[in-house]
């Protein structure tokens, strides 16, 4: 393919030198026979939408957004989905002219449709616990409500910030807040999930095999070794556990398909990756 025909594309961030998004796209474009340029960038929140112009301005079709600029990338567009409005952050950003720039976040559907594939993860129905309610949360709670479960518990450290999560998200199902204390005393759950930033402390959240139902999972948004605690504190507790890579694979399918209309085989590209970090 010329080099014109290149699919541009770039995921912004700080840190991003280690992101694995520059493989997992390359891998998706070799599965649909396209042509990447994708291209980690580093930004911080003066710099980024000048960066950001120059890739749009350069033929760029869009990029990927990680921490801590998906409130600017948000920010940045003209048109929004509605889990972005909610969340008010985007993790990708579809250049279609000059004027018209669409930003989406596709974490939610990527986690929900990482957790379909996962056995016995039915969320239809289901009593759902989330852990943490900042930005990872917040990016995910919508398409987690929409999936239909009885109820989503949200534990946070500080009930406050647990409560502007839920108003930002009112009418799309039922939802209780708490502190972590007070899962001790919640009937057992189908499903907690982790979204609090511990593992990047080395640290995890409490949790207890009586948190969770019989064939209940533990699900944490975070991968590689910010995953290693609650991932070594389920092993040692008997929980079932599952780290979030399938998740970040899951999001970079979604938005590989808004930037191509194409959908990649995003169980494949999962188990290449898994090959390289167990
Ligand atoms: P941000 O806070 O920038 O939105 P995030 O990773 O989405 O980033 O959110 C961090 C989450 O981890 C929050 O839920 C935070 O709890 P608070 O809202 O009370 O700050 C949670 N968290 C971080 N450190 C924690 C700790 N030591 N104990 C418990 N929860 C913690």
């Amino acid at each position: 393919m010329a080099s014109e025909q290149k699919l541009k594309l770039a995921v912004f961030g700080n840190p991003v030198a280690h992101s694995l998004s520059p493989r997992i796209h390359r891998l998706f474009a070799g599965q649909c026979g396209l042509d990447v340029d994708y291209r980690a960038i580093e930004a911080n929140r003066e710099s980024f939408p000048a960066l950001v112009a120059r890739l749009a301005a350069g033929g760029g079709r869009g990029c990927n957004i990680t921490v801590p600029l998906k409130h600017e990338a948000w920010k940045l567009a003209a048109r929004s989905s509605e889990c972005a409005t909610r969340a008010r952050a985007a993790n990708t950003l579809v250049f279609n002219d000059a004027e018209d720039w669409y930003a989406d976040s596709t974490d939610g559907n990527g986690l929900v449709n990482h957790l379909e594939t996962l056995p016995g993860c039915a969320l239809a129905g289901s009593r759902l616990c989330l852990i943490g309610a900042g930005g990872a949360a917040a990016s995910v709670l919508g398409a987690l409500l929409e999936a239909g479960p009885d109820i989503v518990f949200i534990a946070n450290r500080t009930r406050d910030r647990a409560a502007e999560v839920v108003d930002a998200h009112s009418g799309l199902g039922v939802m209780r807040i708490g502190t972590n204390q007070d899962l001790a005393s919640c009937e057992p759950f189908d499903l907690i999930i982790n979204a609090t930033s511990l593992g990047h402390d080395g640290d995890a959240p409490a949790l207890e095999p009586a948190w969770l139902k019989p064939d209940g999972l533990c699900y944490d948004m975070n991968y590689g070794g910010a995953a290693d605690p609650l991932r070594r504190l389920c092993q040692e507790k008997g929980i079932r556990y599952s780290d979030g890579l399938g998740m970040l694979v899951g999001q970079a399918a979604l938005s590989f398909t808004l930037w191509t209309g194409m959908t990649p085989d995003a169980q494949a590209v999962l188990e290449i990756l898994r090959r390289d970090q167990p």
